[in-house]
């Protein structure tokens, strides 16, 4: 069942539109990524749906009420702010307890299920200090400890970890991922970390200018992105212009200046033989090649960065994009910086430019 559907949503500030008829529905115990960039309308999303402002058109519904007039306090709705605005008055139990005291809940159960969080988001032994003795990281979770309390019907998370060192990072997904699949609170959570999208959620939302523009599982949208501008978005590299060469039940190939490379069949479903096309690859997807073959061009190394488990190359090669960063683990270049890449066949997207 939908526990919460947004219905031709739009938010005005003035003349400006910060979110466009956006619809969307999120199913029980789902949890679902907001990913955008900086000003998308990702926050204004969560504030709508949280009753913290109201729509300009269409409809808030969670469980199956429509709530646009409803207070957020009777939403059952909990939302981690951005900012996180803890209390600075009250210590970190009191922080943490403060929408289970609202629920009236005997004093016992409170502690118990404070002290069970607090050990969850690793902040044992902190309950009595106050905000300004924390570090940002220690704030930061205790509000994820006073959003994940109360149990409500909806959890609401804006960047929740945007503040955290990035091996607290890791643990704190991977905690907010148990107790979310534990509890079986539907989830929506803010980011604009594609990769901590694709790992936590089980749909990404990709917003950019307060509309959706791609919606599917983490792999989907991270291996296939709809369009080069969600590709550039989600991290490809690499984009080169070019056309279809030839289009056949068991393999395409496309020509990019000069080049001729083999793709995939179904990545030319929508083109036809001469059309114009953009192909897209990750720099992490390309490999060091030790001899000419498939999809194997030449190229000439312009930079290189050492980036620990792997190096970046910038590589100028025989494309009229002149310059494709290819990302590899092999330290050791070639006479005079003359390199080898593979673009592996089934790692390019290619799309009608
Ligand atoms: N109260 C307001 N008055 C006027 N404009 C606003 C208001 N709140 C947000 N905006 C504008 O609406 C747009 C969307 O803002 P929003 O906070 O939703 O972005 P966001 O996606 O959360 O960005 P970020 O990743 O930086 O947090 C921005 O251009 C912002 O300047
Ligand atoms: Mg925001």
């Amino acid at each position: 069942m939908a526990v919460l559907e947004l219905t031709n949503i739009t938010k005005k500030f003035g003349d400006f539109t910060a979110v466009k008829n956006m619809n969307l529905t999120v199913a029980d115990g789902e949890m679902v990524a907001l990913l955008g960039g900086s000003g998308c309308g990702k926050t204004t999303t969560l504030r709508m749906i949280a009753g913290f402002t109201e729509p300009y058109a269409g409809e808030v519904k969670i469980d199956g009420r429509v709530m646009n007039k409803i207070p957020p306090y009777k939403r059952n709705v909990s939302i981690f702010f951005q900012n996180y605005a803890l209390f600075p008055h009250m210590t970190v139990f009191e922080n943490v307890a403060f929408g289970l005291k609202l629920q009236k809940l005997p004093k016992d159960e409170i502690r118990s299920r404070v002290e069970k969080i607090l050990t969850m988001v690793k902040l044992t032994g902190l309950d009595k200090r106050y905000p300004r003795e924390l570090s940002g990281g220690q704030q930061q979770r205790v509000a994820l400890a006073r959003a994940l309390v109360t149990r409500p019907s909806i959890l609401l998370l804006d960047e929740p970890l945007s503040n955290l060192d990035a091996k607290l990072r890791v643990e704190m997904q991977v905690e907010i991922k148990r107790i979310q699949k534990e509890t079986g609170l539907t989830t929506i959570i803010v980011t604009h970390d594609q990769e901590e999208a694709v790992s936590l959620a089980d749909r990404v939302i990709v917003m950019n200018e307060g509309e959706i523009l791609q919606v599917g599982g983490p792999k989907e949208v991270f291996d296939y992105p709809a369009t080069p501008f969600i590709a550039d978005f989600m991290g490809f590299s690499t984009f080169l212009h070019g056309t279809v060469e030839e289009k056949g039940a068991d393999g395409g190939r496309i020509v990019c200046s000069g080049v001729s490379l083999a793709v995939e069949p179904a990545e030319l479903k929508t083109l036809e033989k001469g059309d114009a096309c953009i192909a897209a690859i990750r720099a992490e997807n390309m490999e060091v090649a030790e001899g000419f073959g498939q999809n194997v061009v030449g190229g000439h190394i312009r930079s290189l960065t050492y980036k620990g488990q792997r190096t970046r190359l910038e590589v100028e090669g025989c494309f009229a994009e002149d310059i494709y960063p290819a990302i590899h683990d092999y330290e050791k270049t070639g006479e005079d910086g003359q390199i080898l890449i593979r673009l592996p066949k089934e790692k390019i997207r290619v799309y009608k430019a």
